[in-house]
């Protein structure tokens, strides 16, 4: 394989271990997962209920729930100003966490229906995520939600931002 064909590694697991500790014994819902997404790639995780999919994930964003937490491994991300991090190591409170989270690495939970607050429009809720990594304004915040929304085929994404 030549240098130009060298995979460009972005996520890279490696031994990932995730325990939650209870009072009735402990679950240990992840034991040793290894896998890596390159640029451009898109990677499935398929498996039964329970496997350990979506703990998984949440390790990456690091938003397990309590009391659960990564006994072993490490989380190795690639982040757009060329650093690698290990968020595995990160402690909870890390400010590179909020950098990393929303910018870097995107989740799009299971259930809308409890995900989204219902009190908010959808405007609202996705231009949080645009304000809080960048230092546009109000109303570019709301162009660029519209032109995403457009993007991934929303029809009337214009008016689907203020509902
Ligand atoms: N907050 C929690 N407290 C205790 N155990 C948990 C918690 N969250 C997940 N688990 C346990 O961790 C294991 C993995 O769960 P996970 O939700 O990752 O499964 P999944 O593969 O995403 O399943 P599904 O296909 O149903 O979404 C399960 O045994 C689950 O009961
Ligand atoms: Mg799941």
């Amino acid at each position: 394989m030549g240098y130009f064909d060298e995979k460009e590694i972005l996520l890279n697991v490696h031994d990932l271990h995730v325990s939650f500790p209870l009072t009735e014994g402990t679950v240990r819902a992840v034991t040793g997962v290894d896998l890596q997404v390159c640029r451009g790639e898109v990677l499935g995780l398929v498996g039964e209920s329970g496997c350990g999919k979506s703990v998984t994930a949440q390790s990456i964003m690091r938003i397990i729930d309590e009391p659960g937490r990564i006994e072993k491994g490490s989380i190795e991300l690639l982040c757009s100003d060329g650093s690698v991090v290990d968020v595995a190591s990160l402690k909870p409170n890390d400010p590179r966490l909020r950098q990393i989270r929303g910018a870097e690495v995107s989740m799009i939970f299971q259930e809308p229906m409890s995900s989204f607050a219902p009190v908010y429009t959808i405007g609202k809720q996705l231009m949080e995520a645009v304000m809080a990594h960048t230092d546009v304004s109000k109303r570019e915040a709301k162009e660029i939600v519209v032109d995403l929304l457009d993007r991934v085929g929303i029809p009337k994404a214009a008016k689907r931002v203020d509902e």
